[in-house]
């Protein structure tokens, strides 16, 4: 890539937004390629979204991620939304277009798939059953990039199972709801295990799912990448189960953002996984 003679600004909208590791990730990047830029939290709230994302173009921001709570009201806000992103119902990155108009995407799927990949780079989403745990932003993201793969059987679970089943009405394909209680017995068979849940993350209760009818061959994720070892991946690890964090998550989404932001795909270098890992 050119340099580009002008100084590169992005970041990230939130309420609260001091959590987020998107200024460390994206300033990393910046540094790593010799660019002259900053990535910023922006402490927005709920009431202010609109005029937020509105001032981006006069600032001069290429534009900015969206964290909790904005990435679904942002969907009614922005001039243009991705087909994906529409499906997924959420926006979970902005672009500045050349004339200030904002377009809407989200990478999060982007970065789930990514993450496998790096992890087991000859996974197939249509090697058997997938069974997904969860049913909010964060599942509704996996489960259609899960079904864009080609996943033929995805097994939705969720404790309230009416959001299960709508998201199965909605999105159709190989979304099958599958009752709270039958959650154990789902598991016969699968080839994958996904917690899109939040459980199992620092402060929230482990999630409440035993592992004994999954084949010791299935691959069992986990989104939540705070602790870096959920309770339900250091049991799969304990029986021989192949487990992938919820980091390389965090870390892939950024790629796509960073590339429609400034022009240049940039890597998950393991300094810079070191460098997150070390954050939590
Ligand atoms: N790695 C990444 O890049 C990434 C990206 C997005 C999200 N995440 C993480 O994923 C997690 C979920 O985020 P989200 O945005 O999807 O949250 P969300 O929209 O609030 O959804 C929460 C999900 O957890 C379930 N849940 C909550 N308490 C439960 C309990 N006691 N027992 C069983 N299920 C329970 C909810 O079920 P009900 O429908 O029954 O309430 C729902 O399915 C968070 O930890 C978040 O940090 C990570």
């Amino acid at each position: 890539m050119a340099k580009p003679d002008r100084f590169l600004i992005a970041g990230v909208m939130g309420w609260p937004v001091l959590h987020s590791r998107s200024p460390k990730i994206h300033n990393y990047w910046f540094a790593r390629y010799g660019l002259a830029g900053t990535y910023l939290p922006l402490a927005i709230r709920a009431d202010g979204l609109a005029a937020a994302l509105r001032a981006l173009a006069p600032l001069g921001f290429a534009g900015c991620n969206l964290t909790i709570p904005h990435k679904e009201a942002a969907v009614a806000i922005v001039d243009r939304v991705d087909p994906l992103a529409r499906r997924i119902g959420a926006i979970n990155c902005v672009v500045v277009a050349p004339d200030g108009t904002l377009d809407g995407r989200n990478d999060d799927g982007f970065g789930y798939v990514e993450s496998i990949l790096e992890a087991q780079p000859e996974w197939r989403a249509d090697a058997g059953p997938i069974v997904v745990v969860g049913a909010g932003g964060g599942a509704r993201a996996v489960l259609v990039a899960l079904a864009d793969r080609g996943a033929r059987e995805i097994r939705l679970i969720n404790r309230t199972p009416g959001r299960a089943q709508a998201l199965a009405k909605e999105f159709g394909g190989p979304i099958r709801p599958i009752a709270w209680d039958e959650r154990h017995a789902a598991l016969a068979g699968a080839a994958m295990l996904v917690n899109a849940t939040n459980q199992g993350m620092a402060g929230e209760l482990d999630l409440d799912l035993a592992l004994d009818r999954l084949p010791a061959t299935a691959l069992v994720s986990d989104i939540v990448y705070i602790p870096r070892e959920t309770p339900l991946l250091a049991a799969a690890r304990r029986r021989g189960n192949r487990t992938v964090n919820g980091l390389g998550m965090l870390l892939n989404q950024a790629r796509p953002a960073f590339a429609a932001w400034f022009g240049m795909m940039p890597e998950v270098t393991p300094e810079l996984r070191a460098m997150i890992e070390a954050t939590i």
